[in-house]
């Protein structure tokens, strides 16, 4: 029961786009701009740096803030702690990828994933932020970097699983390993267009603005 509760308050968390109320509150459809993704990285393109930070700090919030809470709320159950935390992390995924308010066209979840990456372990948080700042830099391909940093999650959390790391127990191990699966599928399903022109070396690159908003 508490993980289909997570699951769903963190869908109702995931809900709030912070890309498209910014856009709306600056009289456009960030959707209908740039790659059509209401997330912080077409933010960025679409409506300037400022912008783009914004929306990533609201998205990435609005995971992080639940799993501290989740956190506080199962204290006295730590070997669950962290499997709840990722059934958090995946339903304000869920949420933010597909709110049913908006036909259920929203972002690809990245920064969401990163307040799961935030709330898992700060290490992670170090190794992620290293590799997503330097394959940015190289590659100005921000997708690129989204996939990198999706993987190290899943990778990290194999290896804290078989090493019974965060208190978990053998019961839990799978269950926390099948989540992060599930996070991990999420993000390169929901690039898998980004994937389809990173392949054929025509993907957008960060800095190189393809439409703007009026
Ligand atoms: O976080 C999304 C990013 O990886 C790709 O965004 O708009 O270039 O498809 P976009």
């Amino acid at each position: 029961m508490e993980r289909i509760i997570c699951l769903a308050a963190g869908y109702l968390c995931g809900l709030f786009q912070t890309g498209y109320i910014y856009g709306r509150l600056h009289g456009i459809d960030i959707r209908k701009y740039g790659s059509g993704n209401s997330g912080s990285t077409n933010a960025l393109r679409v409506m300037g740096k400022k912008a783009g930070l914004f929306v990533f700090l609201g998205d990435f919030l609005k995971t992080a803030i639940p799993c501290f809470l989740v956190r506080l709320l199962f204290k006295d159950q730590p070997e669950l702690i962290y499997v709840y935390m990722l059934y958090t992390g995946l339903g304000v995924v869920l949420g933010h990828n597909f709110p049913f308010y908006l036909g259920f066209q929203g972002g690809k979840g990245i920064a969401a994933t990163a307040g799961i990456i935030f709330s898992v372990d700060w290490r992670l948080t170090a190794i992620c932020l290293a590799c997503f700042i330097l394959i940015v830099a190289v590659t100005r391909y921000v997708s690129l970097g989204s996939l990198v940093v999706s993987s190290i999650l899943l990778v990290w959390n194999i290896v804290m699983g078989l090493h019974g790391a965060y208190g978990l127990t053998a019961g839990e191990v799978w269950e926390f390993t099948a989540v992060t699966c599930v996070i991990t599928a999420m993000a390169f399903w929901r690039h898998r267009a980004n994937i389809g022109r990173l392949l054929k070396g025509t993907e957008n690159k960060v800095g190189a603005k393809k439409e703007s908003a009026p």
